[in-house]
């Protein structure tokens, strides 16, 4: 299948089957040797080497002479046959090892200039810079972990496809060039040429195509999505990521979850790992009290514990004055912490600091006793039995906005600290009850937590009518230790509800959500089914089944953690007349 008119099959498919057979392969030269009487090219391909050898009894002296001169990364076509190795020259570690191809004809087709970077093979090998790597992605590229992960990604696309296609569901194409959307900031613009003034964007996520497909009555749609986000990038964050987008009509919330399982468990089947086939659920107020996170790592347990009751009737400045202002002290143990010196805590108080805690309180018990700045007014306290001896108590005293993302991180850090997480340890969860919005302190304002078409639950619109805060949502996220692999909801299929959620959001204007959103509110009042749906980060899905560390290792030709593509070189600055052209003027000219 892999035989064309210029080869008869891949260099790093041959096996012991195939001695004997005379080929042609055409490859990469990965490395050279000249033994005198004869030179060994190793020849790689996408499947991996084989070793050539080019010697006196089977080929001319032009073709040794041309084998010793060609340089590492040339592209050569051969021919040659597959011949058994000796017992004492078979190599076990490579695919190939059985064999090797006694070369008697050499061309080179593609001939390299000395590469910036080593092309590396095996694991564990030394790597260049990853700036330069992705300056030159097209070595990179030639390297054998990241072409496995790119095969990987493949197979991974493919299951994705099977599994929804067998299931009913369309694939679907929307738009890349869109309308600005709500959360307008993080949006891409693209300006108009033929409309002045005018842009479109890029999609954020295809999520109010998906809702029209279902009010037009495809009731199971799916689609591979690219989308777009200019937001703060992290490891786990590209501007440019492909989502496994999913929706459907008639749904309820737990329709949607098994579906989500099912396409999680075949993925990862193919990847090779065997899963349960459901996800222990939490609710989110629940992963907020007992993890500080809604994307807990339950890897391992330090569950934050709520010790208020016992600090209410202790003289303990700090404690009593957040207590009375309505905080709580809440801490986890850290079974052998007491060991840890003075400094070691402080290194895990100042990752507390930073993400906003006034600092982090200690308590330990050694020898049989409470030790610390608080041991004495807590000496005897049934609420600290827990601390049993050589243990650490960390406690943040706040309230909960500042406490939830400390002790978060504080937990995250002990377990690390503590080797808690073993190699293979896989805990998925699915988050529910989202709040439905997020009230900012400062400006008062409510924010969507999922988006503004998730669908709140009807019990709390009916119980606190005026109490948006109070709405839980039907929105859910699937995680995976500690990260979020996908999230979805169940979406306002009413108008009038919708358009109440974008008055409540501060689009208030009939005329202006008209403008933002006529074409949805319309296409509501036309006849929506209930729907919902979900979206899975598909480039986090590799990532995390490819082992690897970065999404950058998992995506071709990903951008930098300062958004740039360095080996397009993009973004780039474009001629003042293109510019022009677009009716854009800009205020510094670079
Ligand atoms: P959400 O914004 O939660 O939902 O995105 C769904 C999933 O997409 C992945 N993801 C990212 N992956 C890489 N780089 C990024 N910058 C990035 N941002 C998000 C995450 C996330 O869980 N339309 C809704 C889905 C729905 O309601 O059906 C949406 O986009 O893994």
């Amino acid at each position: 299948m892999l035989s064309t008119s210029l080869r008869t099959g891949r260099a790093g498919a041959l096996r012991a089957s195939n001695a004997g057979e005379h080929v042609t392969l055409g490859g990469w030269v990965h490395r050279s040797r000249n033994l005198g009487g004869i030179v060994f090219l190793d020849l790689r391909d996408l499947d991996g080497i084989v070793q050539v050898s080019f010697g006196t009894d089977w080929a001319s002296a032009e073709c040794i002479a041309a084998a010793a001169a060609v340089g590492v990364e040339s592209v050569v076509v051969i021919t040659g046959a597959v011949v058994p190795r000796s017992e004492n020259t078979r190599n076990a570690e490579m695919g190939t090892g059985d064999v090797e191809v006694q070369g008697v004809s050499l061309t080179v087709v593609g001939p390299a200039v000395t590469p910036v970077i080593p092309v590396a093979r095996g694991r564990g090998e030394k790597l260049a810079a990853e700036e330069l790597r992705l300056r030159h992605r097209y070595l990179d590229l030639r390297r054998a972990d990241l072409q496995a992960n790119l095969v990987l990604r493949h197979k991974l696309l493919q299951e994705s496809r099977r599994y929804l296609s067998e299931r009913g569901f369309l694939e679907l194409e929307t738009p890349i060039l869109t309308k600005p959307t709500p959360e307008g900031a993080r949006d891409y613009l693209v300006p108009s040429r033929v409309h002045p003034g005018e842009f479109y964007a890029l999609p954020q996520s295809p999520q109010i195509y998906k809702q029209l497909f279902m009010i037009c009555g495809f009731d199971r749609y799916f689609q591979i999505a690219r989308c777009f986000r200019d937001e703060d990038l992290r490891a786990d964050r590209q501007p440019e990521f492909t989502q496994i987008d999913i929706e459907g009509s008639f749904v309820t919330q737990d329709d949607i979850l098994a579906l989500a399982e099912g396409l999680i468990s075949s993925i990862w089947r193919v990847a090779g790992v065997e899963i349960p086939a459901s996800f222990p659920r939490m609710t989110y107020a629940d992963a907020m009290e007992r993890f500080g996170c809604d994307r807990p790592d339950l890897r391992y347990g330090l569950e934050i514990v709520d010790y208020t009751p016992a600090f209410r009737d202790v003289a303990f400045n700090i404690t009593t004055s957040v207590i009375e202002s309505g905080g709580r002290v809440r801490g986890i143990i850290v079974p052998g912490g007491a060991a840890w010196s003075r400094k070691q805590v402080d290194e895990v108080e100042s990752l507390a600091k930073a993400a906003g805690a006034g600092g982090l309180m200690r308590l330990r018990r050694l020898d049989g006793k409470l030790d610390g700045p608080m041991a004495k007014f807590l000496e005897g306290n049934p609420a600290f039995a827990d601390l049993v001896e050589g243990s650490l108590m960390l406690f943040v005293a706040g309230a909960d906005r500042i406490s939830h993302p400390a002790l978060d991180r504080v937990r995250q850090e002990c377990a690390k600290r503590l080797e808690l997480v073993r190699d293979g340890d896989r805990q998925f969860v699915i988050v529910t009850d989202f709040p439905m919005f997020d009230r900012d302190p400062s400006t008062g304002t409510l924010a969507a937590v999922h988006h503004p078409f998730t669908a709140p639950h009807a019990a709390d619109v009916a119980a606190f009518p005026d109490k948006p805060e109070a709405w839980r949502a039907l929105a859910y996220d699937v995680v995976l230790n500690g990260t979020e692999l996908g999230g979805g909801s169940i979406r306002t299929s009413d108008p009038a509800l919708q358009s109440r959620m974008f008055e409540l959001l501060g689009i208030g204007d009939q005329e202006e959500q008209e403008r933002r959103f006529g074409f949805l509110l319309e296409a509501l009042r036309a006849g929506a089914p209930p729907h919902g749906g979900i979206a899975f980060g598909f480039d986090r899905i590799v990532m995390l089944l490819a082992g690897a560390p970065s999404l950058r290792d998992v995506i071709a030709f990903p951008k930098t953690t300062a958004a740039r593509a360095m080996f397009e070189n993009a973004p780039t600055h474009v001629p003042a007349a293109d510019i022009a052209d677009l009716h854009i003027r800009l205020k510094e000219q670079p």
